[in-house]
């Protein structure tokens, strides 16, 4: 989606950044890992693939995509952004019928920033987004069975099974956002800072104390 190409987000452990080519040689190299492929059931790519679906990322209607980076490391501004990288959010409007529809996906790759709550600060900010500016209402997450710890967070967040396939070895979670869910969403998210992204990249330290 080209809605957010020059938008940063900017929450307490984390900022937002839109998915560039910059990022695309770290995000290869984190998809080679087997484990990775596994909880987020992606194939490998090579790494001309991986630009065309960093540009689709960019251009397609349907999906629209956020990089994590270490809110800390990239306010010094001597790091380069792929330092920064800890992982993705993304969501797909899945339903051509239905666009207030959208399937949610959230990978910590570098396990060092797992349990930190960095993934369900992620993921509310994504879903505080979709409702704002994308009009999305209800989520789903589809979840390998064996992933306990998606599942957990997910639950935490108020999602609810709906159906699970044996087959895929999956399960699905949704939730709809009513009035009062919404209210507090927001009103928990108060803080997070919508920026210009190019401007906010050449006054790194200086966005975040603003
Ligand atoms: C799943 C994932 C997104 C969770 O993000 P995270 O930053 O590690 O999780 P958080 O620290 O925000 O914790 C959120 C919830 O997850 C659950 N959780 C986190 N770590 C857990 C662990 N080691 N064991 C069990 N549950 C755990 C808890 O319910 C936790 O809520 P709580 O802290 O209020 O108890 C992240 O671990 C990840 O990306 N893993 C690899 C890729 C992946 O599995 N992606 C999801 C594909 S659907």
């Amino acid at each position: 989606m080209k809605i957010n190409e020059n938008t940063l987000l900017e929450g307490l452990q984390v900022v937002l950044v839109p998915y560039n080519k910059q990022h695309v040689p770290r995000y290869h190299e984190w998809m080679k890992s087997p484990e990775l492929q596994l909880l987020t059931a992606s194939e490998p790519l090579t790494l001309e693939q991986e630009y065309d679906m960093q540009q689709s990322w960019r251009d397609d209607d349907d999906k629209c995509t956020f990089i994590i980076l270490d809110k800390q490391r990239w306010m010094d501004s001597s790091l380069e952004e792929e330092q920064c990288m800890v992982g993705d959010v993304n969501i797909f409007l899945t339903d051509p019928a239905d666009p207030s529809l959208a399937e949610l996906e959230v990978m910590i790759a570098e396990p060092r920033y797992r349990g930190k709550g960095i993934g369900k600060e992620v993921t509310r900010m994504m879903m505080s987004y979709a409702l704002t500016h994308l009009g999305i209402g209800r989520f789903q997450a589809k979840i390998g069975l064996d992933n306990q710890v998606s599942i957990g967070m997910f639950k935490k967040l108020l999602f609810e099974e709906v159906s699970v396939c044996q087959v895929f070895k999956e399960v699905t979670l949704e939730l709809t956002v009513d009035k009062c869910i919404r209210m507090k969403l927001l009103d928990d998210l108060a803080h997070v800072k919508e920026k210009d992204y190019r401007q906010s990249c050449s006054n790194r330290h200086e966005v975040c104390s603003q």
